[in-house]
Parts: C-alpha cells; sequence; structure tokens
C-alpha cells in the first residue's frame, strides 16, 4: 500500500477547528486501506510568530519540503495587526508557496445544486456552475522587487509595488490551465489588464504563443480582468477555465466563491512543477481566511477544507476515487439539508463544524 507523508498546519482562527475535521477523514483514508497517511502537525502564522517570533520557522520550512504534501487551514487575526510587516501571519503562508515554488494555484468554484439558493446570484445563474480558476502563486505583485515605503521627508511618503513577470512564469501557468481545460469544458479565459500594463502585454503575447505551439485544440479567449470581474457576476456559466495572475486571480476567486454560496465552501491546491518521479510539491487549503468572529466557536464551515483534503487524495495521492467519494458525501449532507451558519436556508438545519463533518464520514461510511 502507498505510504505519503502530509504536513498538516492548521494556523489560526478557525483553522484548528475545520482542520480537526479532516484529521477525521486521514482516520477514515488509513482504516478503509485505501493508502497509509502519516501526519506530522506544526504552526504557521500567528500561533508560529507567538512561538518562534517567526510566522514560519526554518524547522517547519525543512518539513515542509520534505513532505509529500502540506495542508493548512489559516492565517492572521487581528491579535497580530502590530507585528513587523515582514513577520505577519500573511508572510508564512507567502514564504511556503514561494520556497516550494508552488507557482499553480488551482481553485475550483463549483456549486452544488443544493446551495443555489445560498448565492447572492439567481439560482439560474449559479445552478450547475463549475470554474476553475488558475491563479499564478509566485510572481506578480506579491513578490516583485521594489516593494517599499520611503519617507520623503516632508511630510509625505512614497509606496512601491512591482508586478513583474518573465516569459516562463506565464508559459507553466498556462500550460497547467490548458491542460486542465482539455479534461474540462476546452474553454480557457486568460485574463489581464493589457490596456494598461506592461505585463498584461506581455502576459497576453506569451499564452497567445502557447496556445498556437502546442493547444491550438482547445478554444482560448482573452478578455480584461475588470470586464472577468463583471462577467463573473452577470453571467458566470459562460466560464471553464481562468488563468491569470497572482492579484487578479486573488481578486477573481473571491468573487467567484460567493456565486457558489459561501468562501466557506471553496478549496484550492497549490502545485509546484512535477519532478523527475511525475511527483509535484504541493500545498492545500481552504480559499477562506481564519475568521477571528467566529473562531473558537464550532461554527465554522469545515467544508473548504474537507474538499481541500479532496483535492490532496487526487494531485498528490493517487486517490481519484476517494476524492470523488468525498466531493459526493459533501454533496449528499448538503441534499439532506444540513448547513452551516455561513449558507443557513429556510427548511434547513444549522449546524455546527463538528455535526457537519460527523455527517460528511457517515455519508462516506454509509456509501461504502
Ligand atoms: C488567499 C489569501 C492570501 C492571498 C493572503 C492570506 C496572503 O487572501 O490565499 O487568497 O492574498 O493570497
Ligand atoms: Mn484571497
Amino acid at each position: 500500500m502507498a505510504s505519503y507523508k502530509l504536513l498538516l498546519l492548521p494556523g489560526d482562527g478557525i483553522g484548528p477547528e475545520v482542520m480537526g475535521e479532516v484529521t477525521r477523514l486521514i482516520d477514515w483514508v488509513n482504516t478503509s486501506g485505501l493508502a497509509t497517511i502519516e501526519t506530522e502537525t506544526d504552526l504557521v502564522g500567528g500561533c508560529a510568530y507567538d512561538a518562534h517570533g517567526e510566522s514560519v520557522s526554518d524547522a517547519t520550512m525543512k518539513i515542509a519540503l520534505e513532505a509529500d504534501a502540506v495542508m493548512l487551514g489559516a492565517v492572521g487575526g487581528p491579535k497580530w495587526d502590530g507585528v513587523p510587516y515582514d513577520k505577519r501571519p500573511e508572510a508564512g503562508l507567502l514564504r511556503l508557496r514561494k520556497d516550494l515554488e508552488l507557482f499553480a494555484n488551482l481553485r475550483p468554484a463549483i456549486c452544488y445544486p443544493a446551495l443555489a439558493d445560498a448565492s447572492s446570484l439567481k439560482r439560474e445563474l449559479v445552478d450547475g456552475l463549475d470554474i476553475m480558476i488558475v491563479r499564478e502563486l509566485t510572481g506578480g505583485v506579491y513578490f516583485g522587487e521594489p516593494k517599499e515605503i520611503t519617507d520623503l521627508g516632508n511630510g509625505q511618503k512614497r509606496a512601491v509595488d512591482t508586478q513583474v513577470y518573465e516569459t516562463y512564469e506565464i508559459v507553466r501557468i498556462a500550460a497547467v490551465a490548458f491542460e486542465l481545460a482539455r479534461k474540462r469544458g476546452n474553454l480557457v479565459h486568460s485574463a489581464e489588464k493589457r490596456n494598461v500594463m506592461k505585463t498584461g502585454v506581455l502576459w497576453n503575447e506569451v499564452v497567445t504563443q502557447v496556445h498556437k505551439d502546442r493547444y491550438s485544440d482547445v478554444k482560448l479567449e482573452h478578455i480584461l480582468a475588470d470586464n472577468c470581474a463583471m462577467q463573473l457576476v452577470r453571467a458566470p456559466k459562460q466560464f471553464d477555465v481562468i488563468v491569470t495572475d497572482n492579484l487578479f486571480g486573488d481578486v477573481l476567486s473571491d468573487e467567484a466563491a460567493m456565486a457558489t454560496g459561501s468562501l466557506g465552501m471553496l478549496p484550492s491546491a497549490s502545485l509546484g512543477a512535477e519532478d523527475e518521479r511525475g511527483r509535484r510539491k504541493a500545498l492545500y487549503e481552504p480559499v477562506h481566511g481564519s475568521a477571528p468572529d467566529i473562531a473558537g466557536k464550532g461554527a465554522a464551515n469545515p467544508i473548504a477544507t474537507i474538499a481541500s483534503f479532496a483535492m490532496a487524495l487526487r494531485y498528490s495521492f493517487d486517490l481519484g476515487e476517494a476524492a470523488d467519494r468525498i466531493e459526493k458525501a459533501i454533496a449528499d449532507v448538503l441534499d439532506q439539508g444540513l448547513r452551516t451558519g455561513d449558507i443557513k436556508q429556510d427548511g434547513c438545519k444549522t449546524v455546527g463544524t463538528r455535526e457537519m463533518g460527523d455527517a460528511i464520514i457517515a455519508s462516506l461510511k454509509s456509501a461504502t
């Protein structure tokens, strides 16, 4: 039986609560004999800063680099508002993405039929929605230098962030998007701002070339990122795969999340390049944040994290069938009318994190 090492980084806020439900799913994988998943648990974010004065320690990074996959809960919260910029909780997450070279962030936005009424958009616009946002994750304005605030000495300051992209970064993320599209609806929208940004001009040029050279069987549309944002709320079902840079991807994926009913539903996978053995470094995390307002209350929606674990089974552990079963169990409990607070609905039963986890596991077990 295959054996894998999974590093769990629950992090801050609701992170530990939602990750708690994943550890129960890991037990299910292990006891059903599907694979052996060995876990180690460590700190990231504000809790790591409190313990070590760093939002991720070198020792944790070493474990992450050696693991087959990493699962992260959430980082950040008002408690750490005052910590120095390079030690803030988010810096730990950014270091993980950068040092593991996880350039491809896959954010599927799927609207479960049972949740179509929880969306802020009309049911007919979102029912059956299935979009994959492919966000570039290790470049762009998140990491470009210079990135600084200078005191101009006259009572004024000057802040600079730098958006940088090189050809190879666009080639590899475009290839991920086209490959995914081939297995889905065969359509890629590439979103940038070529009308005002040089990086947008290069992005457009390189995506066009990659398409022409290697993926002319896939339909490609270029779209300005602002128009893409508008189209996502006007007619989201026109999209299949959207490929975009780090910052636009951050914004567009939160927007797409709401079409599915709640940010609490969206999983993500961040993948590196394939090595000689065909394996990729990977980090799986819910798209939602640490939700400090509900942390510790047992009220958080664990579905995004559970669905992120399903992505880990699919992309890192070669257990696509088990991933399908988990996704089916999520759909089942929603059909049964169970809802956490973020997706609560008249006529449905509002449950907490643990009860939602219990119901998903019960549905999984009854299906076997
Ligand atoms: C996300 C988050 C992060 C990002 C934050 C926490 C740094 O919003 O994963 O979308 O901006 O990438
Ligand atoms: Mn975000």
